[in-house]
C-alpha cells in the first residue's frame, strides 16, 4: 500500500490527537482517531449491557455495529454518539474491551479501511506498531501521568466538568496499566518511532518538532 501514513501513537493526555489534527489540517490529509472506534465499540457493548470480560461475544457484536465518523461527530447504528464516548466510564470500559484479541482483531479492518488518498495521519496506541507498520513516519507522545491529569482537568473545566485531579492521575496510571501490560497490541512505541515527551513542552513546539522530523 502506497497512501501515505504517519502513526502518532502514546498514552492518554499526551497530547496525541491535537498534534494529529494540526497535522492533518496541514497536510490536507484524513484523520484517523482510532480510540474513538474503540470507544464506540465500548458504548455498544455498555447499552447492549454486554460483559466486557465476554471476548467472544464483543468480537461477534463488532462487525454488527455501522461505527462511522463525519461532521467532526461519531455515529453508532446512525445515532450520534460523540459526548457518550468521551467520559470517564467509557473510557474505562474501553481500555477493557481493548485488551481482548479477538476485539481487536475485529476492528483491525475498519481502522486500515481509513488509510485513503491522499494520506491519513492515525492516532492511537498502535498505530506505528501493528495497524500501519510499514508507515514512513512515526511519533510516540509521552508525558508524566501527573502533567497529563491535569491536561485532562483543564479540558474538563473547559467543558464545564469538574474532576478531582487525585482520581483522574488515579484514572490515568489504571488505564495506562491496562494499556500496557495487555499481551496483545501493549502500548509502546514502535522500534522506528521518534518519542518526544511533551512534559515540558507546549503544543507549538511539539508540533514544530513533528514537522522538522517530517521535512
Ligand atoms: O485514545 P483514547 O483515550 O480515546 O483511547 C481510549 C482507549 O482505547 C485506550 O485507553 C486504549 O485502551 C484503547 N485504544 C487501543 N488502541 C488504540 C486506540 C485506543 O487499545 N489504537
Amino acid at each position: 500500500n502506497t497512501i501515505p501514513v504517519i502513526t502518532i501513537d502514546g498514552p492518554a493526555g499526551a497530547g496525541k490527537g491535537t498534534i494529529a489534527c494540526m497535522l492533518a489540517d496541514k497536510l490536507g490529509w484524513h484523520m484517523l482517531d482510532s480510540g474513538a472506534i474503540y470507544r464506540v465499540a465500548a458504548v455498544a457493548a455498555l447499552r447492549r449491557g454486554v460483559n466486557l470480560q465476554d471476548e467472544n461475544t464483543l468480537a461477534a457484536l463488532i462487525p454488527t455495529l455501522n461505527i462511522e465518523f463525519k461532521e467532526g461527530d461519531a455515529w453508532l447504528d446512525g445515532e450520534k454518539v460523540t459526548s457518550d464516548i468521551r467520559n470517564e466510564i467509557c473510557a474505562s470500559a474501553t481500555s477493557q474491551i481493548a485488551a481482548l484479541p479477538a476485539v481487536r482483531a475485529a476492528l483491525l479492518t475498519l481502522q486500515r479501511n481509513f488509510r485513503q488518498l491522499p494520506g491519513i495521519v492515525a492516532d492511537g496506541r498502535d498505530m506505528g506498531t501493528v495497524v500501519f507498520p510499514d508507515a514512513p513516519h512515526k511519533f510516540y507522545l509521552t508525558a508524566s501521568a501527573e502533567i497529563r491529569a491535569e491536561r485532562r482537568l483543564k479540558q474538563l473545566s473547559q467543558q464545564e466538568l469538574s474532576a478531582k485531579l487525585c482520581d483522574l492521575i488515579q484514572d490515568i496510571n489504571a488505564r495506562d496499566e491496562r494499556d500496557t501490560n495487555r499481551p496483545v497490541a501493549p502500548l509502546k512505541p514502535a522500534a522506528d518511532a521518534l518519542v518526544i515527551d511533551t512534559s515540558s513542552l507546549d503544543q507549538a513546539e511539539v508540533f514544530a518538532t513533528v514537522l522538522h522530523y517530517i521535512a
